[in-house]
């Protein structure tokens, strides 16, 4: 009975592995077809730094006073650190045999037209993670930036970061005009002195905090610098708790200290809405003149005690008295007081 099956079976077997092999290699085929078709670099081997600077000359030269280049050469980790250049410009075998057709290689310059995402992948397949962990959606991502708007590994232009120029604020500010513009205004975060970048503020690779902020707050970051305005305060100046950004301009102003407004304009925006800016209640007279204006200093004429119209409050704004520091002549602690008597910020 056993010999009587084996016949058949055998043939089967033989239908069956000749029908898969038939199957399998067209699909194979297929599938490799497929991948060309997708990614034209799919086939493409490796073919080594050698064989990429006969052509490219100039490239190799510069390229070698790199970080990649010392890396790569030096103490490649892996097949693709070796092979030096296709680590970041994907396997080369076919681009040398047809240089012109820019689908086989990666190009990273506009005119080379390698889709943004391909390009950044290439970058990523070593650098993702870290400073770039936010990196897939982030306000330059979403922009279609890719990683050489910023950086330029085929020389070094810059002492680090091998960026495209040869600081980091000349290189977001190809881009930034208007900051550029915040940053010379009278009063500024001492950027174009070189005692800070753009980079200690933001995080050009992504964050989670929004623009590009490098903490979770526009006060948390101020504070990682100005410590002491952090507090707790005994007495708390609630704008200053709120928001940095409700008093001072981020990165300049023509006003004094990076204020939004002159002073005592800055303080009458909020405190003005009676006209009093809150000195009517306590009634000293002296207090009352020198702060809410009387026709002998002022010449407006009002009752000297309270300045409860909108034209008291300006004209007591533009006393000589209430010039410069203003307000700030008694209410001197003004981003909080830790002195039980500080209530009103007044030590
Ligand atoms: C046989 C000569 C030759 C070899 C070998 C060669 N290339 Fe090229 N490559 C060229 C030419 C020519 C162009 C410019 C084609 C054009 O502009 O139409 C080019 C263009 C490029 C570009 C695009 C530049 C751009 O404008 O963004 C890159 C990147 C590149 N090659 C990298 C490589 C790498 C990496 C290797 C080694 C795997 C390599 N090449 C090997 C001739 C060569
Ligand atoms: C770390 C990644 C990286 C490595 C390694 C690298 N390149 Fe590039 N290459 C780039 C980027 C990014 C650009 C685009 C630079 C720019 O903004 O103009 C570029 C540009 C080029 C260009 C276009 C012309 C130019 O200089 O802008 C050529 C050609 C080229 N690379 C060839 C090479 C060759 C040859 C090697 C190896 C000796 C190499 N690259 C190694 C990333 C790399
Ligand atoms: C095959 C892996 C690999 C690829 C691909 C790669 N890098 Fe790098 N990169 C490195 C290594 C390794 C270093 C050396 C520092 C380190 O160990 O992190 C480095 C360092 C850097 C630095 C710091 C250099 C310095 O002088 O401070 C920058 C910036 C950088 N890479 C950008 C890029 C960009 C942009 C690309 C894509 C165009 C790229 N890298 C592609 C591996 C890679
Ligand atoms: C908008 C500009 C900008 C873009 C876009 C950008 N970078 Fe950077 N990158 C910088 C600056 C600025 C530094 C800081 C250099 C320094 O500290 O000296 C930096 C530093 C780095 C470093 C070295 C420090 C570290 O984190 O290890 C690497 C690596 C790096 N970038 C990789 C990338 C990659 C990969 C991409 C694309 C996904 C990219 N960058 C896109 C501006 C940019
Ligand atoms: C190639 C041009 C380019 C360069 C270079 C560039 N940026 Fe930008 N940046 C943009 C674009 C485009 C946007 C999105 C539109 C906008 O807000 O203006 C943007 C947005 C931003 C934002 C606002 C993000 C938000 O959520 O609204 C910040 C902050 C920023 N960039 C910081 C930087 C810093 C820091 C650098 C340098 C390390 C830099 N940029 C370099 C093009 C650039
Ligand atoms: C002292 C910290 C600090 C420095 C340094 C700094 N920024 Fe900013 N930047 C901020 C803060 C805080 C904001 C958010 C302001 C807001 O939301 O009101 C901001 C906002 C921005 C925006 C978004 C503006 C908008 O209206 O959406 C851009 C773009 C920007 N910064 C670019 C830069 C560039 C470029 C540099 C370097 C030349 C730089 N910043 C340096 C703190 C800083
Ligand atoms: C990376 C550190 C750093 C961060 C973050 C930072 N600052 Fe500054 N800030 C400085 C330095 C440095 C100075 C200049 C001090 C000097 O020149 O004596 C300064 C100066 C100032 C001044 C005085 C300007 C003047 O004209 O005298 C104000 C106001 C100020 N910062 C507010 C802020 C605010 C608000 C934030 C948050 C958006 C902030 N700072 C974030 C470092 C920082
Ligand atoms: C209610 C308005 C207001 C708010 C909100 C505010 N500030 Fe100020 N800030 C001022 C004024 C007014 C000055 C000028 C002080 C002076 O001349 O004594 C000043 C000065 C400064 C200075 C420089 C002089 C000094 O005291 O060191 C720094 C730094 C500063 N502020 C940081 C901050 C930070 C950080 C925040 C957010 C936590 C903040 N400010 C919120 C009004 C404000
Ligand atoms: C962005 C709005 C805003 C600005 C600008 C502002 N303040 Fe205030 N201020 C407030 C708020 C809100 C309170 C809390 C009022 C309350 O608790 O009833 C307050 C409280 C005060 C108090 C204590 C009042 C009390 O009842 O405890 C004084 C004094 C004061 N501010 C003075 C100033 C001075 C001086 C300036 C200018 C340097 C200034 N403020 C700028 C919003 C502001
Ligand atoms: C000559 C000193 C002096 C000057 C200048 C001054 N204040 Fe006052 N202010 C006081 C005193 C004192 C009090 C508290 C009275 C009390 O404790 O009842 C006070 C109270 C306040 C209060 C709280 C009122 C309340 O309802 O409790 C506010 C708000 C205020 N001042 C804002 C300002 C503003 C804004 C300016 C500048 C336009 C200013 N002050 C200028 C001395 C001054």
């Amino acid at each position: 009975m056993a010999k009587k099956y084996s016949i058949p079976l055998r043939r089967w077997c033989l239908v069956a592995g000749l029908a898969l092999l038939s199957g399998f290699l067209p699909a194979r085929a297929a599938t490799a077809a497929t991948d060309a078709a997708a990614d034209p670099m799919a086939n493409a081997r490796m073919v080594g730094e050698k064989r990429c600077v006969t052509c490219h000359d100039t490239e190799k030269n510069l390229f070698g006073h790199t970080q990649h280049a010392k890396v790569f050469r030096e103490n490649p980790r892996n097949d693709t650190e070796k092979s030096v250049c296709e680590a970041c410009h994907g396997n080369g075998s076919l681009h040398v045999l047809n240089a012109t057709d820019k689908n086989l290689i990666v190009g990273f310059s506009k005119e080379w037209n390698t889709p943004i995402e391909k390009q950044t992948a290439q970058c990523l397949n070593c650098h993702t993670g870290g400073q770039r962990i936010n990196w897939p959606g982030s306000a330059h991502a979403s922009n279609k930036l890719g990683c050489s708007d910023c950086h330029n590994p085929m020389a070094r232009f810059s002492s680090n970061g091998l960026l495209k120029k040869a600081g980091i604020t000349e290189t977001c500010q190809t881009c930034h005009q208007q900051q550029r513009a915040e940053f010379r205004k009278k009063s500024h975060m001492p950027v174009p002195e070189g005692k800070m970048t753009c980079v200690d503020c933001h995080n050009p690779h992504g964050s989670t905090a929004k623009k590009l902020l490098k903490a979770d707050s526009i006060n948390d970051l101020c504070y990682t610098c100005h410590a002491e305005k952090r507090g707790p305060f005994l007495w708390e100046h609630a704008p200053v708790r709120e928001n940095c950004m409700n008093c001072h301009a981020a990165h300049g102003s023509n006003a004094d200290k990076l204020l939004v407004q002159t002073r005592p304009a800055l303080c009458a925006g909020c405190h003005s809405t009676t006209g009093t800016m809150g000195h009517a209640v306590f009634g000293n007279n002296t207090l009352g003149t020198v702060v809410n204006g009387d026709s002998t200093s002022f010449g407006q004429t009002n009752t000297g005690l309270q300045a409860n119209t909108a034209a008291a409050a300006t004209a007591a704004l533009a006393s000589k008295r209430m010039t410069g520091r203003s307000c700030q002549n008694c209410h001197s602690t003004i981003h909080g007081s830790n002195s039980p008597s500080g209530a009103r910020f007044q030590r």
